[in-house]
């Protein structure tokens, strides 16, 4: 390699959000390899592809990065399409939260946000909406992105149009170091590929986006798998103009009529694969008290995924317990609203030469250092505290 070039970055994880990171870096002129186990198991093809701060209920820095990822999305979005000549199916729907009552609705986390409505209202903007439902929120501004679909094909080709590598069935077995102290750097990978060929992998910097089995290669990281089982329906072509997000169920009805329902949250099911009675039940049950019409329209395709989840539902963003090792990682809910947002700070922050322990570097995003500063410290590991220890600036 040529001595003044910049160093190669490793992605550990090829689903949305290791995307998203090789696509922002490889814009930054970064080399970047993805190594990804299996990737159609990542969350990004089995989320509903909700852009849902607000309909979700996010308080707090959760709620504050949400939004900011939100007011990135469609900018994002426009240098995927860009890149790959492909459409991402990004629609500003907006999203119908519905209420048994009008305390309830008011007394929701992000009531301020939204637009009320009351019975007479909930039937304007769903029709055919089920009788349970006295009151609403309307999120005008909240959406959603066809990311089976459309998203993930588009945001591959953007990256293989950039230049990133890809290597598919190859398991990252372990990290190796510069030593064994606590604080002894990242010098590369041990991996096995597919056909069981093993190989030491070097490299100063990578990014752990492994999703739901990222504590797999750090037990440090307080991640736990969330099973999430979903179904899609096709119905007719604008049955359905907006989300909606009912409590338990949600219905998020793409261009072509496909409605989406999720999703069950099963934390004690860990990492059991497979569609269980109960759980497509539950959601059966969902989609008649949200829409009764629904529930005979003819089921296209079930399937289930894995949600990775930390103790207060934030993702892990910045500097890790690994100097050289960056976390972008623990969206549960949220991968795919989050997915521009992580995509930039990271970019920027491992752009920025700083030593991947959080000193040196000033990951300035576009003169918005401040703001990114501050996102990146309120979901910097360190936060879960006990083991979780080191500078919060990462
Ligand atoms: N974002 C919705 C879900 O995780 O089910």
């Amino acid at each position: 390699m040529d001595a003044d070039a910049s160093p190669m970055v490793l992605i550990l994880g090829g689903g949305l959000i290791g995307l998203a990171l090789a696509h922002a870096l490889a814009r930054r002129g970064r080399p970047v390899r993805v190594l990804s186990r299996r990737r159609s198991e990542a969350a990004g093809f089995v989320a509903a592809g909700m852009l849902a701060p607000h309909a979700e209920g996010l308080d707090g820095a959760l709620l504050s990065l949400g939004q900011a990822s939100l007011a990135r999305t469609p900018g994002w979005v426009a240098q995927i399409e860009a890149d790959s000549g492909l459409a991402c199916g990004l629609r500003r729907c907006g999203i119908v939260v519905p209420f048994a009552t009008a305390e309830a609705r008011d007394a929701y986390p992000t009531a301020a946000w939204g637009e009320t409505l009351d019975r007479a209202g909930l039937e304007r903007q769903v029709d055919g909406i089920g009788p349970a439902w006295r009151a609403g929120l309307l999120f005008p501004q909240d959406g959603q992105i066809d990311n089976r679909r459309q998203l993930m094909r588009a945001l591959e080709r953007a990256c293989v149009q950039r230049g990133v590598a890809f290597e598919e069935g190859c398991e990252v077995q372990g990290l190796l170091r510069e030593g064994t102290a606590p604080e002894a750097p990242l010098r590369g990978v041990r991996l096995r590929r597919a056909d069981g060929d093993s190989q030491d992998l070097a490299c100063r910097e990578a990014v752990l986006a492994c999703g739901a089995w990222s504590a797999q290669l750090l037990p440090e990281l307080p991640i736990a798998p969330v099973k999430g089982q979903m179904l899609s329906l096709q119905g007719p072509r604008q049955a359905l103009q907006r989300v909606v997000f009912g409590p338990g169920t949600y219905l998020v009805p793409r261009e072509d009529g496909l409605l989406v329902v999720g999703a069950t949250s099963e934390p004690e099911a860990g990492f059991g694969e497979g569609l269980t009675p109960a759980g497509q039940r539950q959601l059966q049950a969902g989609l008649a008290a949200l829409l009764p019409a629904a529930a005979t329209w003819p089921p296209m395709e079930r399937w289930w995924g894995f949600r990775p989840c930390t103790p207060d539902g934030g993702p892990l963003l910045g500097a890790g317990p690994v100097p050289g090792l960056w976390l972008a990682t623990g969206h549960h809910r949220n991968g795919v609203l989050l997915a521009a947002i992580t995509a930039e700070l990271l970019a920027a922050r491992i752009g920025s030469g700083g030593d991947g322990d959080g000193h040196g570097g000033h990951g300035a995003v576009d003169g918005a250092f401040g703001e990114a500063e501050r996102l990146l410290g309120a979901f910097h590991w360190s936060r879960f505290g006990a083991h979780a220890s080191g500078p919060r600036n990462g």
